[in-house]
């Protein structure tokens, strides 16, 4: 079994977590005011609850922050912003960001495998959450009748 992590590298992949969490809390939430057309309702109500479990994840990484005695990072992770209002573009953009806070919680799952179940619980939910939000937003982006995936799984 490796080293134990040093509790400074946990915690530096956990502040880039609750930034990039807290990044597709704006994200999400930009993104819902620019859908127009027959299909707004529906796709707003859905980019929200995209909002409000990206701020979850935030507040679940965060309190993971503090509770190792650390202090977590008011910094944000970066907004892509293609300025279009296709929804298209927009899933597409957040499919990539979704990728990086996925192999963030990889990175975490692998410092702390074997030396805290708590933690390793916590990515292993995660890695599982972002994964099933990965494919939703991959099927999304597929034509109707199309059964090739968008884009090979993260
Ligand atoms: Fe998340």
């Amino acid at each position: 079994m490796p080293a134990a992590p040093k509790q400074e590298e946990v915690v530096a992949v956990l502040n880039r977590l609750l930034e990039a969490e807290l990044a597709g809390v704006v994200r999400y939430t930009h993104y819902s005011f620019l859908v127009f057309g027959f299909g707004r309702i529906p796709i707003v109500g859905w980019l929200r609850e995209q909002a409000n479990e990206s701020l979850l994840h935030a507040q679940q990484v965060g309190e993971w922050i503090t509770t190792l005695g650390a202090y977590p990072s008011l910094a944000i992770g970066p907004l892509l912003d293609s300025h279009q209002t296709d929804v298209g573009a927009m899933l597409r953009e957040s499919l990539e960001a979704e990728g990086n806070a996925l192999r963030l919680y990889r990175d975490l799952l692998a410092l702390v495998e074997g030396h805290s179940v708590g933690l390793e619980e916590f990515a292993r939910q995660m890695i599982h959450a972002e994964e099933m939000h990965a494919a939703e937003v991959d099927k999304m982006l597929r034509k109707p009748g199309q059964l090739a995936a968008f884009a090979p799984p993260p």
